[in-house]
């Protein structure tokens, strides 16, 4: 677990010299059709076998993992098989979570090509897919064997997708280093030495804590509210990205971090300040808040006080297991 050798910089170098030291039987590469146009043509890859799903949060479901599997099988995959996941975070997620259970496991290799899943969805081994509309309901602990960061891929990427990548980046400075928050704020499209910032963050929690039972718990800073309002918009077949509703269940989640972790409220108004002036106002109606935490009341990491939350005490430091009841979260559409 957690033991994925993190490459940077140029692409083909450091795959191909990858690819020559390891053995494999066979290799395939997952895309979609994005990742297949603008992401497949930089590798110098070939005898590769092609695995192609539907682009988007809404093909990260069972279906797609059939349709996978179904391609692993057909082509003839054995475990000594080796599948690159080419693309964003739902690419990898599934990839991930495709390959941990294909033949009781084969080894993957993440080739992130989307700013979230650089400095985010690529590293610290969760796999997994969404079910019954609920986020990342199915899945695994499972790491890749390499992860090879390359900005080249991000030369073709909106901006609003660098906008959905850069929220996660801010997350990583709010929860661990107030210096790197700044940074972030001030640019769009980040160079390679902010990415490696913003991944040694989170690399260095995991590390202290894969699976989750204490430290690595700050990183859901922003997600208990972020993937209610995700998994909503994904009902209501509104056009949201996960960057863009972390953003929003920031902006949520520090009014709680006011009220239930001591986080001092000029602080938080300037902060909210800053992220709605990028991300967008969030609703603050109580029936809206409410719908919010009946979708939170299915969170994987709730318990029996309450729904589990991830605050802010400082900027800079995280406050973990904080179990609010529905009364106290309703508390921020009353202010
Ligand atoms: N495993 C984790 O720890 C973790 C952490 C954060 C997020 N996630 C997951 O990651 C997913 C979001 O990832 P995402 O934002 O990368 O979304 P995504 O994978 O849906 O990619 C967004 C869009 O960008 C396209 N695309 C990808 N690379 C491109 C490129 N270089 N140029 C042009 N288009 C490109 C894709 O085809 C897609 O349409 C969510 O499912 C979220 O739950 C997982
Ligand atoms: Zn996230």
């Amino acid at each position: 677990m957690n033991n994925s050798t993190l490459y940077y910089g140029n692409i083909n170098e450091s795959l191909i010299n990858f690819l020559q030291r390891e053995s494999y039987s066979k290799l395939f590469i997952l895309v979609d059709e994005n990742t297949l146009s603008d992401c497949y043509p930089i590798l110098n890859i070939d005898q590769a076998q092609i695995i192609q799903i539907e682009s988007g949060e809404k093909n990260k479901t069972i279906h797609s993992c059939q349709s996978i599997w179904a391609d692993l099988l057909k082509y003839k995959a054995d475990r000594q098989a080796l599948l690159i996941n080419l693309g964003g975070g739902v690419i990898g997620d599934m990839g991930g979570f495709c390959a941990s259970t294909f033949k009781r496991g084969i080894r993957f290799i993440n080739i992130p090509t989307t700013l979230l899943a650089m400095v985010d969805a690529s590293i610290g081994g969760k796999t997994g897919i969404d079910f019954m509309q609920q986020k990342n309901m199915i899945g695994s602990f499972t790491s890749p064997h390499a992860i090879f960061v390359d900005p080249i891929f991000l030369h073709t990427l909106s901006s609003r997708l660098l906008l959905s990548g850069k929220a996660e980046m801010l997350k990583h400075g709010l929860i661990a280093n107030e210096a790197h928050f700044k940074s972030c704020l001030e640019v769009l499209k980040p160079d390679l030495a902010l990415i490696k910032e913003s991944i040694s963050i989170k690399d260095k929690i995991v590390k202290h804590d894969p699976y989750e039972k204490g430290i690595r718990k700050s990183l859901n800073f922003g997600h208990t509210m972020g993937h209610a309002i995700e998994s909503l918009a994904l009902i209501e077949g509104e056009d949201l990205l996960h960057g863009e509703a972390v953003a929003l269940g920031m902006i949520l989640e520090l009014k709680l971090s006011v009220l239930y972790a001591g986080l001092d409220s000029q602080l938080a108004t300037n902060i909210i300040q800053d992220l709605s002036k990028i991300y967008g106002q969030v609703k603050l109606s109580p029936s809206y808040i409410t719908s919010l935490i009946d979708r939170c009341e299915n969170d994987k990491k709730n318990n029996s006080k309450g729904i589990n939350f991830s605050l802010l005490g400082q900027l800079g430091q995280a406050q973990n297991n904080v179990s609010l009841s529905p009364d106290e979260i309703l508390q921020i559409a009353m202010n």
